[in-house]
């Protein structure tokens, strides 16, 4: 049978292709800008003829309605990366979080948590059957690898994006074609304390250096400092619009990285139409799986890797609180500790902790004497090497307790500087 025929076998209703979950089953879904909301829509329209289907799924940017409370029973949401839209049905008993790096996502999937389906969201196929994955490669090309059954959502306006990216007519199990615009994340304005830290965090940045930057209103910021460096490179498990801007102004050229030189490496993708058409069709983005691109042993081999993140809380150690606030789990791992290690491992790399000095407008500060009871350590302070905010760098690695303390009390906010400054006496038995 040609894959045309094939193609046309298996084409069928979103109705009808998530009439194919069945109860208990574990269905995994892509993320993301990737996510298929119309394909999740049919699911929970069905949601009555379900009991007890495990939702698997890492950034939601829908309304992820399947977190709905009247939707308990029939589906439970097990979460490897809580959003906006997710963190109340945890918070409320009606879902679990699990902790894992990103990078081990593909590997949690074939061990341990088998997908019985897999929703995926794809470009139409190829003059040679093959449909791209597009925005969203991540965990999405693992799972279809191992799941039983592949259901995808074939859309006009996915861009077709190049690397490990694409998937055979053959390996699908269900097809419904629903054209509708990629969910689209518009640049965040940039406030002048992100302004600060966008600079502080340039100031560590040099010529030739590969980059790791995460998304919002920081990484943008860091972007904004870039203009006149020369020859950047991009191994990133995502980016955004502001990468497109410096590939066209001629900074970003891969053209030192050891690893793929001239090709911007990455494994998910989150901005606007102009990202998602920059990357359509175009070799210069090659887009690899997380065990790959996360691996931190892939990450190594660029010499010069500089990764970017954010956190929610340093204390005067040096330990790192990305994803939780106090007892209430607000995020997840992601691919921080990936890159952090990653970074780690690479000759002249460089890790960077990026935050305000304050969060809650300004009522709290983010470097604290203790981490607040309840909350996970997600970056280690054997780790750990430059915090950045507003008010400086503070460089930690192979920094005894107390020149660790004094370095982070240094870029706090002043107003909370003469109480960590008290705490500093306190535990340090010296002057401040
Ligand atoms: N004390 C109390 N609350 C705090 C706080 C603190 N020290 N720091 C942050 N918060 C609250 C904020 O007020 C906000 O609450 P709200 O949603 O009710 O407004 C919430 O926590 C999120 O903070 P915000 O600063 O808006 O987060 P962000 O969108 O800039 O994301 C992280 C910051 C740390 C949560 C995010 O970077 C993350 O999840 N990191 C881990 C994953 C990662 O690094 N991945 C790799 C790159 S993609």
């Amino acid at each position: 049978m040609s894959w045309k025929d094939e193609y046309n076998k298996k084409l069928c209703s979103l109705k009808e292709a998530v009439s194919h979950i069945k109860s208990g089953d574990r269905v995994v879904v892509a993320h993301a800008v990737g996510e298929p909301s119309a394909l999740l829509d049919a699911m929970v329209e069905n949601a009555e003829s379900y009991k007890n289907v495990e939702i698997v799924h890492m950034v939601a940017m829908g309304s992820a309605k399947y977190c709905q409370p009247e939707m308990a029973g029939h589906f439970r949401h097990n979460s490897l990366f809580l959003g906006g839209s997710t963190r109340k049905a945890v918070e409320e008993g009606r879902g679990d979080f699990t902790p894992v790096y990103f990078s081990e996502v593909p590997n949690l999937l074939r061990t341990t948590l088998h997908p019985n389906v897999v929703l995926m969201h794809v470009t139409p196929p190829d003059e040679h059957g093959y449909c791209s994955l597009g925005v969203s490669v991540d965990y999405t090309k693992p799972a279809s690898e191992v799941a039983d059954i592949r259901i995808a959502q074939v859309n006009k306006n996915m861009p077709r994006t190049m690397g490990e990216s694409f998937i055979h007519v053959s390996r699908l199990d269900y097809i419904a074609e629903h054209d509708a615009p990629i969910i689209e994340l518009q640049p965040p304005a940039i406030s002048d304390v992100e302004q600060a830290i966008g600079k502080n965090c340039a100031s560590l940045i040099g010529d030739g250096d590969t980059l790791q930057l995460g998304i919002g209103a920081i990484p943008d910021a860091v972007l904004l400092f870039l203009k006149d460096k020369k020859d950047l490179g991009i191994h990133s498990e995502m980016f955004s619009d502001g990468v497109v801007e410096l590939v066209e102004a001629g900074v970003i050229t891969n053209r030192r990285k050891n690893l793929h030189p001239g090709k911007s490496v990455v494994t998910f993708l989150m901005g606007t139409k102009r990202l998602y058409d920059y990357v359509n069709n175009n070799p210069e983005v090659h887009m690899m799986p997380v065990d790959y691109v996360n691996n931190p042993s892939v990450i190594a081999r660029n010499d010069n890797l500089v990764s970017i993140n954010s956190c929610v809380q340093v204390d005067l150690l040096g330990q790192v609180v990305s994803a939780s606030v106090g007892l209430k789990q607000i995020s997840g791992v992601g691919g921080q500790v990936d890159f952090v290690r990653g970074a780690n491992l690479s000759k002249n790399g460089r890790t960077i902790m990026a935050m305000p000095s304050t969060a809650q407008g300004g009522k709290v500060s983010k470097i604290v004497p203790l981490i607040d009871t309840g909350a996970a350590v997600t970056t280690s302070r054997y780790d750990v090497n430059y915090v950045v905010t507003e008010y400086g760098v503070a460089k930690l690695k192979y920094k005894t307790l107390r020149e660790r303390a004094r370095e982070l009390i240094g870029i706090a906010h002043p107003d909370f500087r003469p109480n960590l400054a008290e705490e500093y006496e306190k535990r340090f038995k010296s002057k401040f």
